[in-house]
């Protein structure tokens, strides 16, 4: 088998590799070897992989020349493996925080939030679009200038005109006009009477359509899985934002079974970058993303197994933020993957992110900010993106410490690109797994080609591969909490690249780009892989006017400081409009 032998990395225990600016850890740049495939060429693909003899040996020689077998598969590993990223609640002290009692009711909890907000929100960031915060939604209801009924209508209109044959932004796989309707009606009752349930009472929130929410079937972007696995409840995110008084408006597109981070789906369209809308919007929340950057809702709930929240959230410049592993509930979202796999918000502004989730609340209120937050930057990572993002990146950076005095301190973060295909190598397992016993019942027709392509190298892992992914994991967790002790947050561009180019070809089959498809992941690994709270927030625009996102990764359990940092981005971002308008 000479071609096929695989020499495995040696790697030095976790403990002896310095994590200093000075370190000489060689930084992996992401050595992708696969051109870009679209349509007939992924059909012939898909068929020589779905082969018996034939199909095997490529994927062999795919996860060989992308270095799976050197770094993963056949390295020599000194841990032990860490199987899942649970973190315990330590004692985090924050600055600036009202920390919630566990039992208070979910609208109790957001009358909390509100007391945190800044007295005078503006309504317009300097996106151009038009978009109106959860504040500025209640107020309009309580004075009765607006219903949540006319809202309803407004909605319902502009989902009808964003599919268009002009438009066809494919935002949504399903909205029930009856449905989104007796909600309005409930709510604006409510207004009515003078008795809403909470602040969020009559606010619309979209659902990404790998969350359960009745009386929507389930279908994770696929057109069978509804079929085998019905959906007969509501997930437990969904319920307590019902509890509260909002308006749940439908499903939206995603990648079909996250698979992927385009946000092409073959079955339901391509959901659009609303800042041009022949731009990818990033997946795999791709219609939750794109709804709140067109206007439509204020937030939307994503799922983030691989940055599937942020990295929407980057590509069409929203806020996206994912917790803490174990922050939110699970429960009722489809298990592709069990332990990189957590509900997420996106959201216009980071007041509106606060509002949504069950976290302790940051006091944005109090005009003292943050003293003596020390950012963690490894260069050589940051830098590996486009020049606008890094010039853009590194400009934020420079303007918070000047306006903040926070200081950024340079490490290093070894194995990046390993830990990327540690948690490829692991969320291709769990997803063939879960998905395993439907996977048998069904006709392969039924699925999307790229997914097939996808599901044919996530089955071809073994016990070997999955094992040394969790030792690769456990490395990581050493890494990650020695850089905390050095500093509070890690901060790094949201993505590699801005929104590309959606091209004709792939609209039918998909496509195969596993150089953008890098260069979009590059920095979330983190989050799902270890399982630490991270936001992305908007920093500026390329020179082509897309969005470029700045990301915060921090500390277990410490989204309110990360929230709270992303806010004074936010809040800068304002100042340099009004800088540019004066
Ligand atoms: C894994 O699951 C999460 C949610 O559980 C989802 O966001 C992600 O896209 C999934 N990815 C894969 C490759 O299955
Ligand atoms: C990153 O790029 C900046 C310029 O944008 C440069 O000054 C810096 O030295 C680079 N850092 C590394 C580690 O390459």
């Amino acid at each position: 088998m000479g071609i096929f032998q695989s020499k495995g990395k040696v790697y030095k225990p976790a403990f002896e590799i310095d994590l200093g600016a000075e370190s000489d850890e060689v930084y992996t740049h992401a050595n992708v070897k696969a051109p870009r495939v679209a349509g007939f060429l992924v059909k012939l693909f898909v068929w020589i992989l779905e082969t018996w003899i034939l199909g095997p040996i490529v994927v062999y020689i795919l996860k060989k020349d992308n270095l799976v077998h050197k770094l993963v598969s056949f390295a020599e590993i000194p841990e032990s493996p860490l199987f899942t990223a649970t973190h315990d609640f330590e004692g985090l002290q924050e600055q600036e925080v009202t920390c919630i009692d566990p039992d208070l009711s979910p609208p109790e909890r957001v009358k909390e939030a509100m007391g945190c907000l800044p007295a005078s929100l503006e309504s317009t960031l300097d996106s151009g679009f038009k978009r109106w915060t959860i504040k500025d939604f209640s107020r309009a209801y309580n004075s009765g200038k607006i219903t949540p009924l006319k809202v309803a209508n407004r909605f319902l209109a502009a989902v009808e005109e964003s599919s268009a044959p002009h438009l066809q932004m494919a935002f949504f796989i399903n909205c029930n006009t009856d449905d989104v309707l007796r909600q309005a009606m409930e709510s604006s009752i409510r207004y009515e009477k003078g008795t809403p349930i909470s602040m969020l009472d009559g606010i619309l929130v979209a659902i990404k359509d790998e969350m359960d929410c009745l009386p929507y079937p389930t279908t994770g972007g696929t057109k069978w899985l509804h079929k085998v696995r019905p959906c007969t409840d509501d997930a437990v995110c969904v319920k307590k934002l019902r509890s509260c008084g909002a308006i749940i408006v439908g499903k939206t597109n995603m990648h079909e079974l996250g698979a992927g981070t385009s946000g092409i789906n073959p079955h339901y369209g391509p959901t659009r970058n609303p800042y041009n809308i022949n731009k990818v919007s990033g997946g795999s929340s791709s219609g939750s993303a794109a709804v709140v950057c067109a206007g439509l809702c204020p937030v939307a709930l994503g799922v983030d197994g691989g940055g599937s929240v942020r990295l929407p959230a980057a590509l069409c410049g929203v806020v996206g933020f994912k917790p803490t592993n174990g922050r939110l509930s699970s429960s009722g979202v489809l298990p592709l993957n069990w332990t990189v796999g957590m509900p997420g918000i996106l959201a216009a502004n980071i007041e509106d992110a606060l509002i949504v989730p069950e976290i302790n609340l940051p006091h944005l209120q109090s005009s003292s900010s943050l003293a003596n937050i020390k950012f963690a930057r490894y260069g050589k990572w940051f830098n590996d993106s486009s020049a606008d993002i890094r010039s853009c990146c590194d400009g934020a950076l420079l303007v918070l410490s000047k306006h903040y005095g926070w200081k950024t301190v340079e490490v290093t973060i070894p194995e990046v690109e390993e830990m990327r295909l540690a948690h490829y190598v692991t969320i291709g397992s769990e997803c063939t797994a879960s998905l395993a016993t439907h996977l048998e019942k069904m006709k392969y027709g039924e699925i999307g080609w790229d997914a097939r392509v996808a599901l044919q190298v996530y089955g071809s892992f073994g016990s070997r591969d999955y094992i040394n992914a969790q030792r690769i994991r456990n490395r990581q967790m050493h890494f990650y909490k020695e850089i905390f002790r050095r500093a509070d947050v890690i901060v790094t561009p949201t993505t590699g690249v801005t929104a590309y180019s959606l091209q004709q070809d792939a609209f039918r089959t998909g496509e195969l780009d596993y150089i953008n498809g890098a260069a979009l992941v590059r920095y979330s690994i983190s989050g799902n892989f270890l399982g630490f709270p991270a936001v992305t927030v908007l920093a500026g625009y390329d020179a082509g006017g897309l969005p470029i996102g700045l990301q915060f990764i921090g500390r277990p359990w410490s989204e309110a400081t990360l929230l709270h940092i992303a806010y004074a981005m936010q809040v800068h971002n304002r100042y340099l409009h009004r800088e540019q308008i004066d």
